[in-house]
């Protein structure tokens, strides 16, 4: 069987069982070199978990259209801003120029533009769980948490396993929404906004608790992505192991056995999951994760709340049983830096900075040199945590032994009072491009910096 009518079948099984993967339409997603996409932004009123809510989407649907690409294939986006202001797309943890036509964060895009995005994935490109969402510097979390996202599956390694490739796949987009008895988004105020706002209505592909179908004895593989602006989400499945394959930046090394998964904005996981209880019905559960506080007032960000926010349902039988094999991939963890750097985060009244500065995108705040190995470290001395994201390149993660963690990855958490090291080489693409932390609003109050990666 091939690739793709392999998808067709777990995507039709999917159908059947759920309606929870209704909501991507395929765009995208051929056999041919180049993946077309249109998507227009634009406000509108959209049918959203039961309710009306005023939200901004892409191409009349929440989630914004699933692109399903190879590595290999040119990718041309026909993007139409329809919004009464101005922004522009990234496509988070693809490893693409950073310039020109491709993912471009610098660009603005007026009201009533358009642009044609026009990239090529790369032929060593890993597969994994990407995704896009808007990147126009002030103003890119409060269009993401008005629903401006979307994902992006590059085939790869983890898709030629049998042992995953034959399991049914669900998408799971997280993202919670702050909106009045209307419907209407909610503006923050200042002090949400430097605590990073968050939402009560938590939704997984737009869907008030959904139900994701397990064959007893079967497997199912979710590719979950956190595209909230600021939540985190702290993941159990009632009596189920969570078996992860993959992180931000594709495949991991061996599977990786979890009871609880936290994921901080931006970051990705795939996990297989077992049918392996009682048919019936588990509980996907948010366990509280508190993100610290904001330092001058002193006021704690309220632990977010704890609950279910989807469920597994057991359907049917498998029609066999199988075992995940041990190792999946082969992450080669980068050799010694050639260049150490240091990044320190801080936050007052109003403004967000690394190393004592806040955004300008006219003023390049690092330089490095193509093919460069790299370690930076992020020191935070707030009582706030913050998820630093780098752009263009994926990083590994340097353990508490001082060895790096081989998993690839773009995010990664920072703690209030914590120090972390991530080690990366600036590989194929030279240009100016960005890092930040992924609270969108700290980063749109200035907790970005210019990256220049010079030939
Ligand atoms: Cu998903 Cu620069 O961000
Ligand atoms: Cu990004
Ligand atoms: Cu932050």
């Amino acid at each position: 069987m091939n690739q793709n009518s392999l998808e067709r079948r777990s995507f039709c099984r999917a159908l059947a069982g759920t309606t929870a993967g209704l909501a991507f339409s395929r765009t995208g997603w051929a056999d041919e070199d180049v993946a077309s996409v249109n998507l227009s932004a634009r406000s509108e009123w959209l049918n959203v978990a039961g309710r009306s809510l005023n939200l901004y989407t892409y191409e009349r649907q929440y989630p914004g259209p699933a692109i399903r690409i190879k590595p290999g294939n040119r990718v041309v986006i026909k993007f139409l801003n329809l919004l009464t202001e101005p922004t522009n797309l990234h496509f988070h943890g693809l490893h693409i120029p950073s310039t020109g036509s491709a993912d471009n964060s610098f660009l603005r895009i007026e009201r009533g533009q358009s642009f044609t995005y026009d990239f090529e994935i790369p032929q060593n490109h890993p597969g994994g769980t990407f995704w896009y969402h808007p990147h126009h510097h002030g103003m890119a979390a409060k269009q993401l948490s008005r629903g401006l996202a979307g994902m992006i599956i590059v085939r790869g390694v983890l898709d030629e396993i049998p042992e995953i490739a034959q399991a049914p796949e669900s998408l799971l987009m997280l993202q919670d929404f702050a909106v009045n008895g209307q419907g209407v988004p909610t503006e923050p105020g200042m002090m949400e906004r430097m605590q990073g706002r968050e939402g009560a209505l938590i939704l997984i592909n737009g869907q008030l608790n959904p139900a994701f179908a397990i064959n007893r004895n079967g497997w199912l593989r979710l590719r979950i992505v956190n595209v909230s602006a600021s939540r985190f989400y702290r993941l159990r499945i009632e009596d189920h192991m969570m078996y992860q394959i993959a992180s931000d930046g594709g495949a991991l090394p061996t599977v990786r056995e979890l009871d609880e998964l936290l994921l901080t904005p931006g970051e990705r996981a795939e996990i297989m999951v077992r049918g392996e209880r009682e048919p019936g019905e588990y509980r996907i559960l948010n366990l509280p994760y508190d993100r610290g506080r904001m330092g001058m007032m002193g006021m704690r960000v309220a632990p977010s709340s704890s609950g279910p926010i989807g469920s597994l349902r057991y359907e049917g039988e498998a029609e066999s049983e199988w075992t995940l094999p041990q190792s999946l991939a082969t992450v080669e963890p980068l050799p010694e830096p050639e260049v150490r750097r240091y990044f320190r985060l801080d936050e007052s009244m109003m403004e967000f900075t690394i190393n004592r500065r806040t955004f300008d995108a006219r003023r390049t705040d690092t330089s490095v040199r193509l093919n460069a190995i790299e370690e930076w470290e992020f020191d935070n001395p707030t009582d706030m945590d913050h998820p630093m994201h780098i752009h263009t390149n994926p990083f590994q993660v340097v353990g508490t032994d001082g060895r790096v963690i081989p998993e690839w990855k773009d995010v990664t958490l920072v703690k209030s009072r914590a120090r972390v090291r991530v080690r990366m080489r600036f590989d194929d693409f030279t240009g100016p491009t960005l890092y930040h932390c992924h609270i969108l609003d700290h980063e749109d109050l200035g907790m970005m910096g210019r990256l220049d990666i010079l030939s």
